[in-house]
């Protein structure tokens, strides 16, 4: 019997969407550069389900159905060109490559391109919800033909999680580079979503005064609540792990240096590209590159900061419900902003990607699962050409009931120094959305000023010019 599907690169997240595969049923075929992991994985869960071991590129196109299906698991960028270079003259007409890493989406669309004219389907797929996903059930962001998703949604939705109301998290997103840039906003909002959390936590630690377990089960109460998600479930889970080797709680033996592989970045570089202000995620950016900046942070030490004390215990639980508002508003700016980079990027590239479908897959699998997208995605069904999410009248007025707390919270953070920068910028984007005039104007003036750049007038039509070094008289441009 030949295998409905493949995958090669046998690493942890490629061994177990293999495994999530053969588990749902499906034949599948393995293949991995080193076979030592594909026999291992044969021997270890075998029982799981059947597959077909390959030792070569060969046997392994060789022990697929066809249309073929070839997941390929590696790491993004060059590992990635050299596998479909490797199997490309294998396959044939019809035949799809599926790669589900965490590609830039730009990478996709030229790798789309090139097997398109070989009649094979390449299909960048955004797979999202690390290694249990992969194994229990992710959420899926597969782009490329409509004819590949006809061959595959149905393989995909079985394996996919599935959201509360059973639907299955995946959805073809558009074609040929869109799931892997929805993927990429996705961990943009991620990156946002853990800069806000942490924000949180360092006031409740600096500001209430609260230690790592005590805030630990304020997480998990907020978890009860609208902020229900799985980046605030495992933040309670990690602040109330205490270190075996010192006693101490695990979040304070831990270097506080925060890495990235990219996908973020690349949200930030790409809206910069769309002109998309997603300056929610873009501070989410800075502030783990900041923190990495041993030897700046080393040398600003010595900086002189206020003098304010934490609050007195009997302020502190009030405050705390006051940073769970400021979170919350935070967080519906940073979706606002990132599903604005979702339609510009649609736009732009003319992929046609339903917002309302990628909130819908974004319920359960994935890193940033939660409560909160059931919202989103009602939003987009009660308006499917929601502008904004904050045009959506129910997020309007959770914000018009939490702006108060937010921008309190926000200045005890600045009378006692806790750098806040994502609440602080969501907090500005609010601002600076409802605000009915601009500083933009003088900016305009300024630019005219010294560039003769012109500008645009309120009350007619037309560019216009001050002469600002002689009578200063306007012309029109
Ligand atoms: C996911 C994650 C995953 C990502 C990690 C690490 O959706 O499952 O987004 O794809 O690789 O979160 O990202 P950083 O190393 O950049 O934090």
């Amino acid at each position: 019997t030949k295998a409905q599907i493949g995958v090669t690169g046998l690493a942890v997240m490629g061994r177990n969407l293999a495994r999530n595969f053969a588990r749902n049923g499906y034949t599948v075929a393995l293949h991995n550069r080193t076979a030592s992991r594909t026999h291992q994985l044969v021997e270890e869960f075998g029982e799981e389900g059947i597959f077909v071991p390959a030792g070569t590129a060969e046997e392994f196109v060789a022990a697929l159905e066809r249309p073929r299906r070839l997941v390929i698991m590696v790491k993004a960028g060059e590992a990635t060109d050299a596998v479909i270079q490797e199997f490309a003259p294998l396959l044939e007409s019809g035949d799809m490559i599926i790669d589900g890493g965490n590609a830039h989406f730009a990478d996709t669309r030229r790798r789309e391109k090139e097997l398109r004219e070989k009649g094979i389907h390449f299909v960048g797929t955004g797979i999202s919800g690390g290694e249990e996903g992969a194994l229990h059930g992710p959420s899926i962001m597969p782009g490329g033909s409509v004819e590949s998703y006809a061959s595959l949604g149905p393989m995909l939705e079985k394996i996919s999680a599935k959201a509360k109301d059973g639907a299955p998290c995946v959805t073809h997103v558009g074609p040929d580079g869109a799931g892997h840039f929805v993927k990429m906003v996705h961990n943009g909002i991620e990156y946002a979503d853990m800069q806000l959390i942490g924000e949180a936590y360092q006031l409740l630690r600096d500001v209430a005064g609260y230690s790592p377990a005590r805030i630990a089960d304020i997480f998990r109460s907020w978890n009860e609540g609208r902020l229900d998600s799985y980046l605030i479930e495992i933040t309670a889970e990690v602040l109330s792990h205490v270190d075996a080797a010192t006693g101490e709680p695990f979040v304070d033996i831990v270097q506080d240096q925060a890495e990235q592989k990219g996908t973020g970045r690349w949200t930030v570089q790409i809206a910069l590209d769309l002109g998309v202000p997603v300056s929610g995620i873009a501070e989410a950016v800075f502030a783990r590159s900041l923190s990495g900046h041993a030897d700046l942070r080393a040398a600003s030490r010595h900086l002189a900061g206020p003098s304010a004390l934490a609050l007195p215990e009997s302020e502190a639980a009030a405050f705390a419900d006051r940073v769970e508002q400021a979170l919350y508003a935070s967080k519906i700016v940073s979706y606002t902003q990132g599903f604005h980079e979702i339609a510009a990027g649609s736009e732009t590239y003319d992929w046609d990607i339903d917002s309302g479908a990628v909130a819908r897959i974004w319920r359960g699998g994935c890193i940033i699962r939660a409560a909160f997208l059931d919202r989103i995605t009602a939003a987009y069904e009660a308006e499917p050409g929601l502008v904004s999410l904050l045009s959506d009248k129910e997020f309007a007025d959770e914000i018009a009931a939490a702006q108060d707390d937010w921008r309190a919270v926000l200045v005890a953070a600045t009378i006692q120094g806790v750098p806040t920068p994502g609440f602080a910028a969501a907090l500005a984007y609010y601002d600076a959305l409802r605000a009915e005039r601009l500083p933009a104007a003088l900016t305009q003036g300024q630019r005219d000023f010294f560039g003769a750049h012109t500008y645009r007038r309120t009350d007619r039509e037309g560019s216009f010019h001050t002469l600002w070094g002689g009578d200063r008289s306007e012309v029109e441009a």
